[in-house]
């Protein structure tokens, strides 16, 4: 069993397999038409906040964990002496089942539409509808994703995911860089750059700051043990501190630059008239509605070229995601149940698929799975246990920093971080951390949860009990 736990090779391994993990669907389809619908600017401002000053110390905290124990997630705390603890790991690998499982799905839709768009069928965007209502071509395009996932994932840790990062990465950066900055060159692309990037502070409500977090978490791959797993195979001669700053970084910038690629077309589109986009244009459609339209002004073979390389991009970066999120289960069962590693990801895939069938019917294939789940203000599967594991993760990171301060306590966090970082604990950082990991980060995660739980799924306007409060 010991035999099968894999390792990266270097630093740059797991920083650009980690970075693989954060940067995906979250960043280029999710953090935009989560900005359309919570203001722009104001919600973009709070995200960075967050991923800054709150997440950034949950993510060093995960990936001490791991290393220290060299586990998954549920092993993890067993490994450390607290085995009442281990439901925080169980939990984690259960969210990264439900978020596969609808993830996927969405990661097929990405691929299928690169073989749209090469082919030049830019009207797949009028029929969205028609599109993800077919089950034969959602379900084929879902078992291709997820088979690619296995594969890669069956072939180990430094075999296949940071193999895969370590070339799917630049590739992306590249790729969104040239679009970008075509895109900021169209007509009007300042009226959709000011709506990106000028926060009006009214726009800041109770909703946003719960919709920024939620995304900040999301996009970090932060709460479910990601990272735990993935710190499990980091040396213990690499830097955790500067390593988590960097996939951080990557994965703001990401996310950022996938904004000034998106608003600059939807302004365009328009014709400079932003006043619509919270109302008809943000949702999970924007990138798959909108963005095709764009591609057909280009032309047919610039726009096939165009539109197919975004569509690849997008499915690039969301296989380093689904890797990561495979990647949990499938630790859970080799190192818990003894498994091998390639019978343990058909296991976990084929789980992961079937939980997901009612998440391809969610969208007009089947009208029950499609517009009667009206819990939560969502009106179809995938939407609610999309909505489910966003709070999961919240609650999932809160239990985390809550453990490592308060049980394992902050000494041994800080021994285990001092690996690979001479002098750690006399670092500006190390009060930082010890301080937010302590109070900050458990009192805002709590609150914040307790608020989205309530407005999501029971529909209390906490904003307006707060303003009769003061
Ligand atoms: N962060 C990824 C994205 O932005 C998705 C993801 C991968 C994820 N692993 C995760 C989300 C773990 C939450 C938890 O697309």
């Amino acid at each position: 069993m010991v035999a099968e736990r894999g390792k990266f090779t270097n630093k740059l391994g797991f920083i650009l397999a980690a970075a693989g993990s954060a940067v995906g669907l979250g960043n280029i389809w999710k953090f935009p038409f989560e900005v359309g619908l919570g203001g722009g600017a104001a919600f973009v401002v709070m995200y960075l906040v967050f991923c800054f000053l709150l997440c950034f110390p949950v993510m060093v905290t995960e990936i001490a964990i791991g290393r220290k124990t060299r586990k998954n997630p549920v092993g993890a705390f067993t490994s450390l002496g607290f085995k009442n603890w281990r439901f925080i790991g169980v939990f984690g690998v259960l969210a990264g089942v439900l978020i596969l499982s609808f993830y996927n799905v969405i990661a097929g839709w990405a691929f299928g539409f690169f073989f749209e768009m090469v082919t030049g069928n830019f009207s797949v965007s009028k029929h969205f509808g028609d599109f993800t209502s077919d089950l034969v071509k959602v379900g084929t395009y879902a078992v291709i994703f997820m088979s690619a996932t296995g594969f890669f994932v069956g072939r180990g840790v430094s075999g296949g995911i940071e193999k895969l990062s370590k070339i799917l990465m630049p590739t992306l950066i590249i790729m969104i860089v040239i679009i970008a900055a075509y895109t900021l060159t169209l007509p009007n692309a300042f009226e959709g750059i000011k709506f990106y990037l000028i926060p009006d502070l009214n726009e800041i409500t109770i909703n946003t700051i719960g919709g920024a977090l939620r995304q900040a978490f999301f996009s970090l791959s932060l709460g479910m043990g990601t990272l735990i797993t993935y710190g499990s195979y980091l040396s213990k001669n690499d830097n955790v501190i500067s390593s988590a700053a960097y996939i951080t970084l990557a994965d703001v910038s990401i996310a950022f630059v996938a904004g000034l690629m998106i608003f600059p077309l939807v302004a365009f589109i328009n014709q400079g008239d932003m006043s619509t986009v919270a109302s008809d244009q943000a949702g999970p459609g924007l990138i798959f509605i909108t963005m095709p339209r764009a591609f057909e002004t280009l032309g047919p073979n610039l726009g096939a070229f165009v539109g197919g390389t975004f569509f690849l991009l997008l499915s690039f970066a969301a296989l380093t995601s689904t890797v990561s999120l495979l990647e949990v289960p499938t630790a859970y069962i080799v190192d818990e149940w003894g498994v091998s590693r390639k019978k343990a990801v058909l296991i976990a895939s084929i789980i992961i698929f079937l939980v997901g069938l009612p998440s391809m019917l969610a969208n007009g294939a089947s009208d029950f799975f499609s517009n009667q789940f009206k819990i939560a203000g969502s009106s179809d599967f995938l939407s609610l246990v999309s909505k489910i594991t966003d709070s999961m993760l919240l609650l999932g990171g809160m239990c985390i920093v809550i453990f490592a301060a308060h049980i394992w306590k902050k000494e041994q966090l800080n021994e285990e971080l001092s690996n690979g970082y001479e002098g750690f604990k006399k670092k500006l950082v190390s009060k930082y951390l010890n301080f937010t990991i302590s109070y900050v980060s458990p009192i805002i995660l709590g609150i914040l949860f307790v608020i989205v739980v309530l407005s999501e799924f029971f529909g209390v306007n906490v904003y307006n009990y707060l303003s009769i409060l003061f």
